[in-house]
């Protein structure tokens, strides 16, 4: 099966392109417009997916479940957000060139499964207790999941979450806000870019109260980095030795 995987609409789109799983082209939007964190896919990055892979795409698969996200956002007042982007199909039509991209099926998936699966499918691991710790996604901002194989295929099992608005991502964001860094960048490009000079000590009390909460509410045993995306988006995986993930909320 070959699958063009998207992720875009919020901050540093990109897409993947699947061919009966194996990873045959990854891209990032700004890299291809020179906007740092653009949200938005274009056209270069979607010929040159095509142009690198011998294969059209079957089916879509977006990162996230649209329709939930909206639901948040009205419960949370983002009205504005509401109207944005409502259509995935119509976001892939604008960047298609007069392919029939849009016209192929799409699935869309819960946005912390998708943090989760990025986790554990780029891993060495057979199974694994997945930690996603994000500042949001469509409602979940920190959820645990359960992820194993069986005949070939990924599962997965979420075996807690925590919804928003408690949101240790969102605390983090809030804290780079306050001392004039970016929240969606890693910490020295944006500052040195910014016209505000950051308040580093400020930034390192926050990080510090953020890693103690965290540490604080999840627990896993043999814990093990694996990446760190976006911002305080941060994946981590333990070996596990039977389904139980030992866990205190
Ligand atoms: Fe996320």
């Amino acid at each position: 099966m070959n699958i063009l995987g998207i992720s875009a609409g919020f901050h540093d789109a990109g897409i993947a392109l699947i061919n009966d799983g194996e990873i045959v082209f990854a891209g990032h939007a700004e890299r291809y417009s020179k906007h740092k964190h653009d949200s938005k896919l274009n056209e270069q990055i979607i010929a040159d997916a095509l142009v690198n892979s011998n294969f059209y795409p079957d089916t879509i698969a977006y990162y996230e479940r649209p329709w939930v996200k909206k639901s948040r956002q009205l419960y949370a007042g983002q009205y504005k957000d509401f109207f944005k982007g409502l259509s995935v199909r119509q976001m892939v039509k604008d960047v298609s060139m007069g392919t029939d991209l849009h016209k192929l099926p799409i699935k869309t998936y819960n946005h912390h499964q998708s943090h989760a699966a990025a986790g554990f499918q780029t891993s060495p691991f057979g199974s694994a207790c997945v930690v996603v710790i994000d500042a949001i996604g469509e409602w979940d901002t920190v959820s645990i999941w359960h992820a194993w194989y069986e005949r070939g295929e990924a599962k997965y099992r979420r075996v807690w979450r925590q919804s928003y608005p408690h949101s240790i991502g969102l605390l983090y964001s809030a804290f780079t806000k306050a001392v004039a860094l970016s929240t969606a960048s890693s910490v020295t490009p944006k500052a040195a870019a910014t016209r505000k000079r950051p308040n580093l000590s400020l930034f390192a009390i926050g990080f510090c109260v953020n890693l103690v909460i965290s540490l604080k509410v999840i627990k896993p045993t043999n814990l093990l980095l694996l990446s760190t995306t976006g911002n305080f988006s941060i994946l981590f995986s333990c070996r596990i030795p039977s389904a139980s993930c030992k866990v205190v909320p």
